[in-house]
Order: structure tokens, then sequence, then C-alpha cells
């Protein structure tokens, strides 16, 4: 058994409309982690899923026509739905939850329930504002300019017969855990939390509805149903199997390790999240971080206004991997990122085609070339090794730190820095006159062992990234896949002396940028 755990989850998503590439971001997020810690032997816990219940959806599906398990069922499991685009995009999660399951429902009835019982909710009368599309109550003095302040919509004047938790209790519990736990990851979020929350000081939450019937009905009260929220929320623990008997991996993976989240629903899940489970005495998860967003001309991505947002056809047009690496490489992983297909495109050309794609084609070729694709024995590395040796020996721990802070986009520039110092050690060392003359064989051989052990070390570290592109890089040098692990990619020269390689698939072709964009105009029509 494996000693270390690592439980990792996604938000879990709205099955209201297609996914756009915006939402895969944190789930290729959640991915990479996930893959970064299995490599590095954890027992990993990695948790997606879908949030199906609330007004919205109840809403969308009459106006489609169908009933709500209906309507989610086609978006969530239907061909080309939520579970399909995650297959499509290599997503390793060892569990998928959906808040209609049977078992889910079961665990929110007895979360709810002992909240009341220990007091932690009572019944009232809610009167305030209401946005439907978020599923959100505000007070009068929260609103932006009389809207909503999340989205910015119009809200609605509501009143009803309601359950509330005590949301008010727990504001200087959750102040000290964003000021004495690292709670709250990247720090700037925690002045939003702070200000616009804490500081004004919280108001008791509004946790079920009676005007609408698609949630979890509260067992004790007929007519009323569990806010949304609460009941989403919950699906961290539900689907451990915390009320339930499906599962038993509580006591295994809670506390979860981190919760990544999108940089809006940071306040559910800093504030009334870790407020549920103090009320439940449950452990706190150890970390939230709230990501950025990807924007489409300055906007939150919604409709594609001239780009191409859908990930079936980007997946299809480019490849997964190239994608996944997009989308971590292009953007620092807190902050917001402007997406458009041209700087996708321009991303792949340089850091996928140009440098690694021809570091590899360049390389295996010359093997195959010189040496037949076999590398006779070899002299010692010399000087004129030594820069790049120097870039290829620390890189796995220089990585580690990187990918330890969520800083993908830095742990990828620094792999990228020694594909990059590779592409000019051919340049230095000028293999085709060393193979003119025989007695610069062995030195040729030394040269093309080199390459090809940084293609190895650097593609094993891109593994979490580029799991598919790695294993067929590892597969033209020659590198049995034992010598490909965590382990491996810390000690350069493992690779046989004399080593095979053979010569595959371009991984990364190059993009011809006008055309391409071009043809995506008449993709979508
Ligand atoms: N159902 C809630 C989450 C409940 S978690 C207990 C929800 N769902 S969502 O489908 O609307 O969004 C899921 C995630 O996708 C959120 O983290 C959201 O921030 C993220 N994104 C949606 N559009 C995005 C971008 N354009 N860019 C980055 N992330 C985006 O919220």
């Amino acid at each position: 058994m494996h000693e270390k755990t690592f439980y990792i989850t996604t938000p879990i998503y709205y099955p209201s409309d297609k996914l756009h590439i915006g939402h895969t971001y944190t789930t290729v997020a959640a991915d990479v982690m996930s893959r970064y810690k299995r490599m590095r032997g954890f027992d990993v816990m990695f948790l997606t899923g879908t949030d199906e219940h609330g007004q919205k959806i109840e809403e969308r599906a009459a106006a489609a026509g169908v009933s709500p398990k209906a309507f989610v069922d086609e978006i969530v499991i239907g061909p080309g739905g939520i579970v399909d685009l995650w297959k499509l995009m290599n997503i390793s999660h060892d569990r998928f939850i959906r808040t209609t399951d049977d078992y889910h429902m079961e665990s929110i009835q007895k979360i709810f329930k002992a909240l009341y019982d220990k007091g932690a909710i009572y019944k009232s009368v809610y009167t305030g504002k209401y946005c439907t599309p978020c599923e959100s109550f505000w007070t009068e003095s929260q609103l932006t300019d009389g809207n909503c302040p999340d989205c910015g919509r119009a809200v609605k004047n509501a009143e009803e017969e309601a359950y509330f938790f005590r949301l008010s209790e727990y504001g200087d519990r959750i102040l000290d855990l964003y000021e004495n736990h690292n709670f709250l990851e990247p720090v700037s979020r925690v002045n939003e939390m702070v200000n616009n929350f804490i500081k004004p000081g919280l108001e008791d939450l509004c946790v079920s509805r009676t005007t609408f019937s698609w949630g979890v009905p509260v067992d004790f009260d007929p007519g009323h149903v569990v806010y949304v929220w609460i009941d989403a929320l919950s699906n961290y623990i539900t689907a451990l199997g915390y009320g339930n008997e499906k599962y038993h991996d509580f006591d295994r993976y809670w506390p979860a390790d981190i919760h990544l989240v999108g940089k809006e629903i940071v306040r559910f899940h800093t504030i009334i999240w870790p407020a549920m489970l103090m009320a439940l005495d449950l452990p706190l998860p150890k970390k939230v971080f709230g990501q950025g967003w990807l924007l489409l001309d300055g906007g939150k991505m919604s409709k594609s206004k001239g780009n191409v947002v859908d990930p079936y056809i980007l997946a299809d047009r480019y490849g997964v991997d190239a994608l996944r690496y997009f989308l971590l490489r292009e953007f620092p992983y807190g902050s917001d990122g402007n997406f458009s297909n041209e700087v996708l495109i321009n991303r792949i050309n340089t850091d996928l085609a140009n440098d690694l794609g021809n570091l590899l084609s360049r390389t295996v070729s010359m093997v195959e070339k010189y040496f037949d694709g076999t590398l006779p024995e070899h002299q010692e590395s010399g000087p004129e090794d030594e820069p790049l040796l120097a870039l290829a020996n620390p890189l796995r721990d220089i990585y580690e730190t990187k990918m330890e802070q969520l800083a993908f986009q830095d742990a990828l520039v620094e792999v990228f820095q020694v594909i990059s110092r590779a592409n000019k050690y051919i340049d230095e060392t000028a293999p085709w006159i060393l193979a003119k003359d025989a007695v610069n064989h062995p030195r040729l051989a030394r040269v093309l062992y080199n390459l090809l052990e940084t293609i190895r070390l650097t593609t094993v570290l891109l593994l979490p990234f580029t799991p598919e592109s790695s294993e067929k890089a590892w597969a033209q040098i020659g590198a049995d896949p034992a010598i490909c692990d965590w382990d491996s990619a810390g000690t350069f020269g493992l690779l046989p002396a004399t080593v095979t390689v053979k010569k595959g698939e371009n991984l990364f072709p190059r993009i011809d940028v006008k055309k391409e964009l071009e043809a995506l105009e008449n993709a979508v029509g």
C-alpha cells in the first residue's frame, strides 16, 4: 500500500451548455497535477463530475421540452458530452460524480439533517434579491448598480420560507484560515474575499428553496429542496463515501490536498465550504487554488466571437497534447489570459513543432543516417558538452519546485530551456562535420547520445502535460519506459550506450498560421 495520498478535485460542471476550451482549463490542470503526483509515487484520487440540480437546469429542460434528468443526461453522458470530452482530453480522473446520483443525494439529505440537528441550520423567511443564472441570493447592499455582482445581470425580488445556515458565526475562523494556514492561493484572491465578504460581515445563508423542485428534497420538510451550492460543494466528500455506502475512501483521502476552482467560485469554496465543514466537525481541505479565466476579447468566454473555442474542433485539428500543453504554458495559472486561435497556433509552432519536434526528428534522423539507427560505443563527455549537461542535470529538481507551486508555466519554461539548449548544441557540435571522418565517430556518438538523453529527460517531465506524445518520443529514441519514470528523470546517462532508435511520425507538425486561421473560420461556418 502507498503511504502518500493526494486528493485533488475540479469544480463539478453545470451541464447547461456545451463546454468550451475555458472549461477544460481546470480539468487539464488537475489532470496534469494528478499525473505528476502519480509519477512521484502518490496514491492519487482525482475527482471531477457534474453539478446537475437547480433552477437554471429546470428552466432549460422545460424550454427544451424534456425532463431535467433527460436534459442533463444528454449533456453529461450523451455523445459529444462532458464525459466524452474528458475522454478525448485524456483526463485521468479516478472518479466522476453526478449530483443526481442516488448515493450523493442520500448523503446530502444526511448532511442537511446533521447541520439542522446541530443547530447550524434554522428555519426563517427569506427576503432579498435572487440572480437566476448564478443561482445566488444577494442582499441589497451586495448588488452592483442594482445587478448581480458576479455576472452583472438583473436580479429579481424573492421572498420565501427557507432554512438558513449560520454563516455569520464563522468570519473569524475563516479569516484565520487565510492568515495562518495558506488556505487560499494565489494570495491576491485573499484580499478579494476579506474586503468584499469577511470585513463587511458575513450574513446567514439561505440554504433551501421552495420555488422549484429540481434539487435534493429536504426529507424532514416536504416542499423544500437543498440550495444547489450546499448540494454541489458536498460532492467533495460524498464522492469518497461520506454519508453513503457506495464508497469507503473518506478516511483515506479526506481532507483534500487541493480544490482547483475558477476565480468566480472562490467565494463558495473559501467561505461557505469551510464553514459547512466546521459545522459538521470535519477537517478542512488543505488548500483552495483560485485560477484565472481564459478570456475572449477581454471578456469571459461564452459564445465564440470569431474564434473557435470548441475543444472538440481544436483537439481534432492540433491534437490533444498540443492543446493541453498550450493551456498550461501560455498563461500563468493564477491569472487571466487572452485566448485566441492565433496565439494557440503560434505557441504550438514555436515550442512543439520547432523546438521539441525538431530536436527529436533531427536527432533520430542523424542516428539513423550516420549509424544505421544503432549508436556505437561513444567517448566520454567533454568540456563542450558541459553547458548542456549543466542545464539538464538539475532540471528535474527545478521542475519539481515549480510543479509543487502549481506554477505550470514556469515548469514548462524550464523544460523548454533545456530543449532549446539542445538544439543549439546541435549547431555548436555540427554532427554533419563529425560524420565525415570515422576518427570522429566516437565523439559523434557521444553528441547524439547526449541529445537522446536530453530528449528522454525532458519528455519524462513533459509526460503529465503531453502523455501520448512523450510515450511516442520514448519509442523513437529507444527508451524503455522503465527508464522513463520519476527517478530516472533525475539521472543523465541511463539509455544503453548502444541504443537503437526508430524514426516515427512527426509528433507536432508545423501549422501554416494564415491558412489555418482561414480554415478555422470555415470550420465553424
Ligand atoms: N457548478 C459550479 C461549480 C460547483 S463546484 C462545487 C460551476 N460550474 S461551471 O460549469 O459554470 O464552471 C466550472 C468551472 O469552469 C469553474 O471553475 C469556472 O471558473 C471554469 N470556467 C468556466 N469558464 C472559464 C473560462 N473561460 N476560463 C477558465 N475557467 C472557466 O461553476
